[in-house]
This record gives structure tokens, sequence and C-alpha cells, in this order.
């Protein structure tokens, strides 16, 4: 077959407009969507309605964080000319698409999410016994089937929410006739990527190094990252199998200056801050060209907005066929 002749597949994921992006978004889903879009039909959207299920009570920030992250997304490499940016809430398709799957959803398959269990201890300062929570993974089956997507590229934590859209599309095939395609998820690269502090890199912990963070904040805030504990003084040796620091080295640095690191650490022939520089060097490397797209997204207002209105006429174009076909099955 050749390559012009192989069938595009079509590819949808969502992200929640939560705060801004940071390294661990970049080496995880969002590096793996910028790859994707060089040979599949692309589909990526900000999922605002989604955190509506979670932040009801404080709305405010959603439209904010939803340019923003849209600008981390360009800055990273989404190109709107090959992949299709658009806001949930511009597409009413979505919505109507949802109310539909939710008239066939059993409560049971809602409730014995595992994903809306553990959330709802998490989150245990809000009151989360709300239908639109519980009703979450109905909307994505809904933001996925729409565009009738092959594959759903989402790090782990969503793969029961896939798992359901693929019940939802077989439920609603079984009883109105052959709709939707089951989509599979495609698994994002999930190094663990640690924070300042050791942690899992997050926002909610203090520990993220932001995409569009200043280059003399992220040395200076990696530099004071977490170090074997064993290492008080200059002259202590260390073991790299212990500090938290090393595992961005695994990430970012070429096996010659991990075996450099490795011998000067347990020889104690170079400082903890010597031993960074040559990671923090890679990280500032990575997101230079991301710095550069970002100044010149931001130099042209309106940007952003054009883009997404753009993207929004091409996802409704698909979505209204889609929904002819869903109530001509349904025979509404
Ligand atoms: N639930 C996803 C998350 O929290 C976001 C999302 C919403 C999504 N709709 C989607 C992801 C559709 C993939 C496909 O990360
Ligand atoms: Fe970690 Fe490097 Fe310090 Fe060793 S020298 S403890 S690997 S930062």
């Amino acid at each position: 077959m050749s390559a012009k002749s192989e069938k595009r597949s079509v590819i949808v994921s969502g992200m929640r407009p939560t705060g801004r992006l940071h390294l661990g978004h970049l080496l995880g889903t969002l590096g793996n969507w910028v790859q994707l879009q060089e040979r599949h039909e692309c589909f990526f959207f900000v999922a605002d309605w989604h955190v509506l299920t979670t932040d009801y009570e404080k709305p405010q920030s959603i439209s904010d964080f939803s340019r923003e992250m849209v600008i981390d997304w360009l800055a990273a490499g989404l190109d709107p000319e090959r992949s299709v940016i658009f806001r949930q809430s511009a597409l009413l398709e979505h919505a109507e698409l949802a109310l539909l799957f939710g008239m066939l959803t059993p409560l049971g398959w809602l409730e014995r999410n595992p994903t809306y269990k553990e959330q709802r201890e998490q989150l245990g300062d809000r009151d989360l016994s709300t239908f639109g929570f519980l009703g979450y993974p109905v909307l994505q089956a809904a933001d996925i089937l729409l565009y009738k997507a092959s594959g759903v590229p989402v790090g782990i934590d969503q793969v029961p929410h896939v798992e359901l859209t693929r019940e939802i599309a077989r439920r609603f095939n079984n009883y109105y006739g052959e709709v939707f395609p089951e989509p599979q998820a495609l698994l994002s690269p999930a190094p663990k990527i640690p924070g300042t502090d050791g942690r899992k890199m997050s926002k909610s912990y203090g520990n993220a190094i932001f995409l569009d963070e200043d280059p003399a904040s992220i040395e200076k805030r990696l530099g004071r990252m977490a170090t074997d504990p064993a290492r008080v003084r200059r002259t202590d040796p260390g073991d790299p199998a212990l500090c938290p620091a090393f595992l961005l080295h695994q990430i970012y640095c070429t096996p010659e200056e991990i075996a450099y690191v490795t011998e000067g650490c347990r020889t104690a022939g170079i400082g903890c801050l010597d031993c960074k520089k040559v990671m923090i060097r890679h990280v500032l490397e990575q997101l230079a060209p991301l710095r550069e797209r970002r100044a010149e997204i931001v130099a042209k207002p309106g940007l952003v907005d054009e883009i997404l209105a753009a993207g929004a006429e091409r996802a409704r174009k698909i979505a209204r066929e889609t929904m002819r076909e869903v109530r001509e099955a349904i025979g509404m």
C-alpha cells in the first residue's frame, strides 16, 4: 500500500483547562498529540464543560485558562492547519449527543467507574454528588464519538473512560443500528516526571516547571531541586539512584553525560549544582523554541480566538453530519 492510500485514522482528545501546563504535560500527552498530527486526522479540544463538573462554584478562570492552554498547545507545536483545534462549549452537538447517550447509559456503569470514586474522595472539599459529575464520562463519550474517532490519546487514568465510551457505542449500535466505531485508547508515554521536591510533578504540589516559565526561574528552581539526602556536604559521596534530580538527568541527558555525573556523584568529584547544570541546559533548550513561538502568538492579539473559531467551524461540519445520522437512527 502506498503512503497516499494508507487510511488516516481519526484521533480525538481533549484537555481540561485547569491551569498552566508543565513539563509533565509536554513529555506526556501534549508531545504525543504533536506527533500524531503528522499522520492522522486530529481533533484536539478544550474540555471547558468538563471543568464545570468539579468547579461549578468558581467558573471565573475557565475562559482565561482555556486561552492560555491553547497558547501552550500552539507553542508546543500543535498546528491549526493540520489539527482541528476548538472549544468543546462552542459545539452544542457535544451536549446533544451527551443527552442522548445519557438516556441509554445505566447508572451502574457510571457508579462503578474507578476515576469517579477516586476523584470524589480526593476532591472531598466540594459537593460532587451532582448529576454532571457522575455523567462526566457520558459527555466524554459524546466528545469522542461525535467525530467517530478510532484512537483516543490519553494518559492511563483515562482508560476507563475510553472503555465506557466503547460500551456506550456498542449499546447505541445495538438499539439503533451501526453508527459508531469503537475507539481505542492510545496510551501516551508516561515517564515519571519528578517535580522540584521529588514528588510527582503537579501544579497542586507547587513543584512544577511550567512551559511558559522564565528561564532564570527554571534554572533557580531546578538548581534547588531535591537530591540524595546523603550528600550533605560537597565532599560526601552520593548515589544517583537515590536522587530525585537524577530522574530528570535520565530523561534529558546523553549516555555520556549520565556516565559523567554518575561517576562524579559517587566519588564526590562534582557538586550537586554542577551536576544539575548538565540537565538544566537540556530543559532550557527544549523550552526555548516554545518560548519563542509563545511570544509570536501573543504578539498577535486575536490570533487564538481566530484559530478557535476556525477550528470550531471545521469540527462543526463533522459534528452536524454525525448528529443528522444519530437523529435518523433514533427516528427523531
Ligand atoms: N477527561 C479528560 C481528562 O481529564 C479530558 C477529556 C474530556 C477527554 N473529553 C475527552 C480526553 C475526550 C479524551 C477524549 O484528561
Ligand atoms: Fe543527585 Fe547529581 Fe547531587 Fe548526585 S551529584 S546527588 S546525582 S544532583
